[in-house]
């Protein structure tokens, strides 16, 4: 039988998930908003477009969580963004709200399922998603490293121009202004990238990479980024149900690694048929430590903003 992947939020990041979902053949796609026709009008529309593309999938779309039944992996991208004058407790607060329901929907609808969230604030979100489904560690993960890393590769492949295939670069932490790309492991065919770029131009590299959400905000004026993070999240769909067991950063739910609990975060694992099957646990250099424990700062202190 085919896989099911389930996509919650029709919005730009869900819509453009389910396109490349779809283009990867891992399974049929099921869009879900809450607004009515739009999840029904974008799987029709991806659906109609698929001889053309030759990406034999089915994709539909509903107004009802009734729809999560079956799911092998469910995507979360439901939630608001951020809006002037709304404060970051105001977004968690209602995105909370959000993921909520939708973590009550999956426990009931989707027991088995694996759940990748993508809605900021990301580890936050996560972890919530975590708490509120009651579901085992392995199953529950955020999207953020794999669409940090994504960026600080693209920039060390603008700057070298050489191709985006040869360069390997982490992001680990929280997906903040506190994430922290390791330069020290980022590669160009195994040429560490610190041999090929002056240390000056790859601290403005990794500003850059910090601020790549802001950047692209900045330049759409009326909303986020979305095609990045929706091929991240696309990527972490694949590596599950191909069992790839890619290793890649995403905010999994740590209990003691890395010297930190009861939060989940950026830290590579081994993704594969069984969701994060490990944790890689890389030795940090003391500013390293230091940066990864400010980050976990910053999101334990958002935790304590959950509702209770
Ligand atoms: N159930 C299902 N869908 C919902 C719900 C809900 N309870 N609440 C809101 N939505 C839908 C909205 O109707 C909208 O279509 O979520 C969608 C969000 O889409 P966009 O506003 O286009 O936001 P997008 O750019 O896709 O970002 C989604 O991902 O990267 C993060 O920060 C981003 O948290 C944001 C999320």
């Amino acid at each position: 039988m085919r896989k099911k992947i389930s996509i919650v939020g029709a919005g730009n990041v869900g819509a453009s998930c389910a396109l490349y979902v779809s283009e990867m053949e891992v399974g049929d796609v099921t869009l879900i908003d809450i607004v009515e026709g739009v999840p029904q009008g974008k799987a029709l529309d991806l659906f109609e477009g698929s001889p053309v593309r030759r990406a034999d999938a089915k994709t539909t779309g509903s107004n009802s969580y009734d729809d999560l039944a079956g799911s092998d992996v469910v995507v979360v991208t439901a939630g608001f963004p951020r809006k002037p004058g709304m404060s970051r407790t105001d977004l968690l607060n209602a995105n909370a709200e959000i993921i909520g329901t939708v973590a009550d929907a999956i426990r009931e609808k989707a027991p088995k399922a694996f759940v990748i969230v993508v809605t900021n604030p990301l580890d936050v979100m996560t972890y919530y998603m975590w708490k509120r489904t009651g579901f085992p560690r392995q199953r529950v993960m955020g999207m953020a490293g794999v669409l940090d890393s994504t960026r600080f590769r693209s920039f060390i492949a603008m700057e070298l121009n050489v191709s985006i295939e040869d360069v390997m670069a982490m992001v680990l932490g929280g997906h903040g202004d506190a994430m922290v790309p390791l330069t020290r492991f980022a590669t160009v065919s195994g040429i560490p990238v610190t041999e090929l770029i002056p240390e000056a131009r790859l601290n403005e590299i990794v500003t850059r990479t910090k601020n790549g959400g802001a950047e692209i905000v900045a330049l759409l004026k009326t909303g986020s980024a979305f095609y990045a993070p929706a091929s991240s999240a696309a990527q972490m769909v694949e590596a599950i149900l191909k069992d790839k067991r890619r290793v890649v950063p995403v905010a999994a739910g740590l209990n003691g690694e890395y010297g930190l609990k009861d939060l989940h975060f950026g830290v590579p694992v081994v993704l594969g048929e069984n969701g994060v099957e490990r944790i890689i646990e890389v030795p940090l250099s003391e500013s390293e430590r230091a940066a990864l424990e400010k980050s976990a700062r910053e999101v334990h202190d958002m935790i304590g903003e959950l509702p209770k």
